[in-house]
């Protein structure tokens, strides 16, 4: 991802409280936050873009970035008692990835990106680390300071295949964003940006589509499915390829790249009702579509 040149438009409080955080680094405070809002709503852009800032600023920032997943242990972030030493007689432990993160001169930063797939045995380990700046290590006597702040997002609860994360947990941020998806002028800010990053030589092409496809998403949302801007951007790679590889597109490749870009995002639906909502958006797609020509 080409961070540097994208910028985040609108979702303003998550900006501010970005600049509360880094803000606490520099300081060298403890401050953790916790991010919350549906899929491509800027939470990564916004997170990378506050980190590429830090270390302008600052200079070198530790820090790591680790994905929630049901299969995570607590030994896969902060690491085991090292087998070779303890052979000899010595009781060390073989840091995990967190420990990349631990700031000398100021915190580092945990990013946890999608906390709540962790399994709640390995959220506990965030706890501490929050609280205290250290980790304890389960079985040994061991603890080892970790002197970072957490950011950690997370998509709403309502979304398949993810734990709620305990209140204990939850406690221990400082604050908990939520963010949602942007008004429409935003959302047309969004691809436009999209295009003119990655395909300029297309955009006065694909600037035509702009509007009925972000209308298209915004009306498919209130039927109750979750589709982020990544729909529409999506349906502009593809676009962009299509003119890339054989010179012009048509309605009807439109409509066909808007479907699949939609059902890819629609695999945990029943079959017939998959059916149902590819249907209400290519026949909403075409309104929008043909709207336009008048
Ligand atoms: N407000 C916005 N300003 C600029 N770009 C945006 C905005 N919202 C979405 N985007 C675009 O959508 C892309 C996806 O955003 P991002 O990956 O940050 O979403 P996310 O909130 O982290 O989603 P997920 O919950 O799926 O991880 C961005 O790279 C950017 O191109
Ligand atoms: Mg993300």
């Amino acid at each position: 991802m080409q961070v540097a040149k994208l910028v985040v438009f609108g979702q303003d409080e998550l900006k501010q409280y970005l600049r509360l955080f880094s803000e606490a680094i520099r300081l060298g405070l403890r401050f953790h936050l916790l991010i919350e809002g549906p899929p491509g709503t800027a939470k990564t852009l916004a997170v990378n873009r506050m980190i590429a800032t830090l270390k302008q600023d600052v200079g070198n920032v530790p820090h790591v970035r680790v994905t929630g997943s049901q299969d995570a242990l607590p030994s896969d972030l902060i690491g085991d008692l090292d087998i070779g030493k303890y052979r000899k007689g010595e009781m060390d432990i073989l840091e995990g990835p967190l420990f990349r993160a631990h700031g000398e001169n100021v915190p580092g930063i945990v990013y946890a990106d999608e906390l709540n797939r962790f399994s709640e045995y390995t959220l506990i380990i965030f706890t501490e680390i929050m609280a205290e700046w250290q980790v304890s290590f389960p079985k040994t006597p061991l603890t080892k300071p970790l002197r970072a702040n957490v950011i950690a997002t997370m998509n709403p609860s309502d979304i398949a295949g993810i734990t709620e994360v305990p209140q204990h947990i939850m406690d221990r941020f400082n604050a908990r964003i939520v963010v949602n998806y942007p008004d429409k002028a935003t959302e047309l800010r969004v691809v436009d940006q999209h295009v003119t990053c990655y395909y300029k030589e297309f955009a006065p092409r694909l600037k035509t589509f702009f509007s009925p496809l972000v209308n298209t998403t915004r009306a498919m949302r209130k039927l109750g499915i979750s589709l982020g801007p990544r729909i529409y951007l999506s349906t502009m790679d593809l676009l962009a390829l299509e003119l890339s590889s054989n010179g012009s597109i048509n309605r009807e490749t439109v409509i066909q790249h808007y479907e699949n870009a939609v059902r890819s995002r629609i695999g945990n639906l029943e079959e017939d009702k998959q059916s149902e909502f590819l249907s209400t958006a290519s026949i909403a797609l075409r309104g929008e579509l043909g709207e336009r020509k008048k």
